[in-house]
């Protein structure tokens, strides 16, 4: 492809706005405080191993600094971006317990909840991690931004999306428009449109699931991981088994070649382990534009009303017909014990 073909996440992103009817450029701004948070997130990424022995050396200094974690480099890079925007007066974060009220911005619009790094345990390992946003408007009736303002429905969100520092580095968000994905040129430094218009295959033939955890699952799960791995030419089974523990990087394949992931309710956890508003609603918003499904097992995962900004829901995610299928036997099986 030539360069004059290329279409940057920035030029897409102003051909966009034209589609919104009420739009001021106020969420193409905090689209470029995401983009550049990304670049230099990435760019720390990229050299982990690095700064992990600049850091080591560091830290035998005389002050005995603790060497930062990279989730904690990347909390403040976003946090920053973000503030430097102008346009979001709450951020929530994996990072931190309460909100965090922009100073000088309690009237600004929106709302921004972040996990800063995904899949933390795989830094170390050099396996994809990732960023995840979820954007939503502070509900007018409220002057300035108050903790209640938060607490919306994944219904409500008017952007989400993540970027996976991978084999390459994507961006992929929707704003309801369908979902879009952009590719980090490493020579321009810029994310350029890769992967135009993602539709998730109905069907797909991966299922994503810390087995692990086997004896504590609901038999409905259980029964699910028995079927995906049965034999049956008709139905293309078995299927493959593909978990690598981060969110991001299982969703992302999932994605594009059709599957399911689960993050089950267990005896030890009856909500999962995922947490509502900045990994399972954004997913769930980018699952739906895609054309798939989000359930919690319960219910539609977007139409689960938040009572905490850290609460976990299990999560059931992926390919609309596998989705369906595991929370139907999650529910038969319910029904049966
Ligand atoms: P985080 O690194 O942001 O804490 O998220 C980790 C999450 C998620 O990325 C992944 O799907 C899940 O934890 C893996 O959990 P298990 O190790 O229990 O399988
Ligand atoms: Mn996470
Ligand atoms: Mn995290």
């Amino acid at each position: 492809m030539s360069y004059s073909q290329i279409i940057t996440l920035e030029q897409f992103i102003v051909d966009q706005q034209s589609l919104y009817k009420d739009a001021d450029g106020s969420l193409s701004r905090i689209f470029r405080s995401i983009e550049l948070a990304a670049k230099v997130v990435n760019r720390d990424v990229r050299k982990a191993g690095l700064v992990d022995i600049l850091g080591n050396q560091g830290t035998s200094n005389t002050h005995g600094e603790e060497q930062k974690k990279l989730d904690v480099i990347a909390n403040n890079i976003f946090i920053a971006a973000l503030a430097k925007s102008g346009e979001v007066s709450i951020i929530i974060s994996e990072e931190n317990e309460d909100p965090i009220f922009l100073e000088g911005a309690e009237e600004e619009k929106y709302i921004v909840a972040i996990d800063p790094l995904d899949g933390s345990s795989n830094i170390d390992v050099n396996a994809s991690i990732g960023s995840i946003f979820s954007i939503y408007r502070r509900p007018t009736a409220s002057k300035t931004a108050k903790i209640e303002d938060c607490l919306q429905k994944g219904k409500h969100q008017v952007a989400a999306g993540y970027v996976i520092y991978g084999s390459s580095t994507m961006l992929v968000y929707t704003t309801g428009l369908g979902v879009n994905g952009f590719t980090l040129d490493d020579n321009i430094q810029e994310f350029c449109l890769s992967h135009p218009d993602i539709a998730i295959p109905t069907k797909g033939k991966i299922f994503s699931i810390n087995e692990g955890n086997y004896s504590d699952f609901p038999a409905g799960v259980k029964s699910y991981i028995e079927y995906c791995k049965a034999k049956d030419k008709d139905t293309n089974r078995p299927y493959s088994a593909r978990y690598i523990g981060s969110l991001i990087a299982d969703f992302h394949r999932n994605l594009l070649k059709g599957g399911i992931f689960i993050y089950p309710p267990t005896e030890k956890s009856p909500n999962g382990k995922l947490r509502l508003m900045y990994e399972c609603n954004p997913m769930s918003f980018l699952i739906e534009q895609a054309g798939g499904k989000a359930s919690t097992g319960e219910t539609r995962v977007l139409d689960v009303q938040p009572n905490d900004l850290h609460q976990r829901v299990p999560l059931f995610i992926g390919s609309t017909d596998m989705v369906e299928l595991a929370v139907s036997m999650l529910n038969e099986e319910a029904l049966v014990s």
